[in-house]
């Protein structure tokens, strides 16, 4: 079999060099064809362009596969826990004992803010979105560390702790976001407590009362970090390789992922299925004139946690989830009338043939809302947790950009459909 393609253009017949991945998915390598026909490729929204050549995630969204490094995220979510997995994200490997130690030591010794954060917290307003405060507040954490913002890429010992102070910090600053959203003191963070329980703590505890920390509420929430730890090249992924590609810093790179996360269409979309679930409840519909709206296009309604652009079989992360959703509100004893109009709509979508033709099956976050909601978290911090869980990948592929010799800044082209040349017309000549 030929490892070339062929391109006829304007009567001329032009060889393209084609790439195979380790997992046999391949691509023709068009780097070279402006250069040699003057065409570039249109692809609107991405949808069968690789922007990259990556190491870290595999999904084959036919077959519904998703592996961290190779491993199955089935292995995974039964195995694992959510700092394990990201050091096998960031780093390539599983981490063996001491390196395990040394990096938990290491997001311990990095969960505090520098103390003048605080006065950048009180600036925001009580009542702001916690996703406006996090990615602000991850930026502004950069300011203050000098080290990090004369950084050059290349020392490794370097790139450890500032990954530990983004890690361990990420999820400080993301509580101090909520307590701050609703005027509440700040809670620091207990030296002893490990990464999801020092979340809940610092989000629930009182200066006058700890938070009880219960064990199935700590599995459940680590078990959504580790589910959203890397997902390859969706919109937030791309936006940190895009601000990473011209060399901007880890932090502020991040950030960016954050912004990107916050729309309904991405990690917003687990707000969006809690807000409509209640929505649905309050109408007293049983999901069934929902599930008619959003098949219409002209509704502006849409089943908000179901497709997905690469799953076209199954999510795996939903299935997961669903399982564990199912857990947790039976060990809380909780029975949530939302859960079960979202257990009715996946029932009347998966036998509706608009969704069935469609490929459209409910995707991470059709349930991730529901066991949030279960274990207390605020709906306004459904998004903000997915950054909490998203960032060991955000940081693995800044790595793969700054890891890379050959890396360039990404600039992607465009077909130009505006005027021709339009000369200047004074103000006085102008009807
Ligand atoms: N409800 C109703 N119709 C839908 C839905 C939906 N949730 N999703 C897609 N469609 C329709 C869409 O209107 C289109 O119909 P037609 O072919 O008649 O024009 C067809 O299905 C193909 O959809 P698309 O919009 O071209 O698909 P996309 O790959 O551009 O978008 C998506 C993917 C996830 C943005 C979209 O399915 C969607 O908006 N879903 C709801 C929001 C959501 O749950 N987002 C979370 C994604 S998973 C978490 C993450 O990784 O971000």
């Amino acid at each position: 079999m030929s490892n070339e393609a062929k391109l006829e253009l304007d009567g001329k017949v032009f060889t393209l060099p084609t790439v195979e991945g380790s997992e046999g998915e391949k691509a023709v390598d068009v780097s070279s064809l402006r250069a040699n026909t003057n065409y570039i490729t249109l692809d609107d929204g991405y949808g069968n362009t690789g922007s990259c050549i990556s190491k870290v995630t595999f999904i084959d969204g036919d077959k519904g596969v998703l592996r961290y490094r190779g491993i199955p995220i089935e292995e995974m979510a039964e195995k694992s826990n959510f700092i394990e997995t990201a050091f096998l994200i960031i780093y390539g490997d599983l981490p063996n004992r001491p390196q395990l130690k040394k990096f938990s030591n290491l997001l311990t010794a990095n969960q505090f803010l520098h103390e003048d954060m605080k006065f950048h917290f009180e600036g925001f307003p009580t009542g702001a979105h916690p996703m406006a405060i996090l990615s602000a507040m991850i930026n502004a954490a950069s300011c203050f560390d000098e080290g990090l913002m004369n950084w050059k890429w290349g020392k490794n010992t370097e790139f450890d702790v500032y990954v530990a102070r983004l890690i361990s910090q990420v999820r400080t600053i993301a509580a101090y976001s909520y307590r701050k959203s609703k005027g509440l003191p700040l809670i620091y963070p207990k030296q002893n407590y490990k990464y999801t329980a020092n979340f809940l703590h610092m989000m629930f505890s009182m200066p006058y009362e700890d938070f009880e920390i219960k064990p199935e509420v700590v599995k459940a929430l680590d078990l959504i970090f580790l589910l959203h730890a890397d997902h390859e090249q969706n919109c937030s992924t791309s936006t940190v390789r895009m601000v990473a590609s011209s060399q901007a810093n880890l932090f502020a790179s991040c950030a960016a992922g954050v912004c990107a996360l916050w729309g309904p269409l991405h990690g917003g979309a687990n707000q969006a299925v809690l807000e409509m679930l209640e929505d649905i409840h309050r109408s007293g519909d049983d999901g069934s004139k929902f599930i008619t709206a959003a098949k219409d296009k002209n509704s502006g309604k849409k089943l908000m946690g179901f497709g997905h652009r690469v799953y076209k079989n199954h999510d795996p992360r939903a299935t997961i989830i669903k399982k564990a959703c199912d857990d947790v509100l039976a060990k809380l004893n909780i029975s949530d009338p939302l859960l079960d109009i979202a257990k009715k709509l996946e029932e009347a979508a998966l036998k509706d043939s608009y969704f069935v033709e469609r490929k459209l099956y409910p995707n991470v976050d059709f349930y991730s809302g529901i066991i949030m909601r279960a274990i207390g978290i605020p709906m306004e911090m459904f998004t903000v947790i997915f950054a909490i869980g998203r960032m060991p990948g955000w940081i693995a592929n800044y790595k793969e950009i700054m890891d890379e010799p050959k890396s360039r800044i990404y600039r992607p082209r465009q077909i130009y459909t505006g005027r021709t040349i339009n000369n200047y017309v004074p103000l006085e000549a102008r009807k």
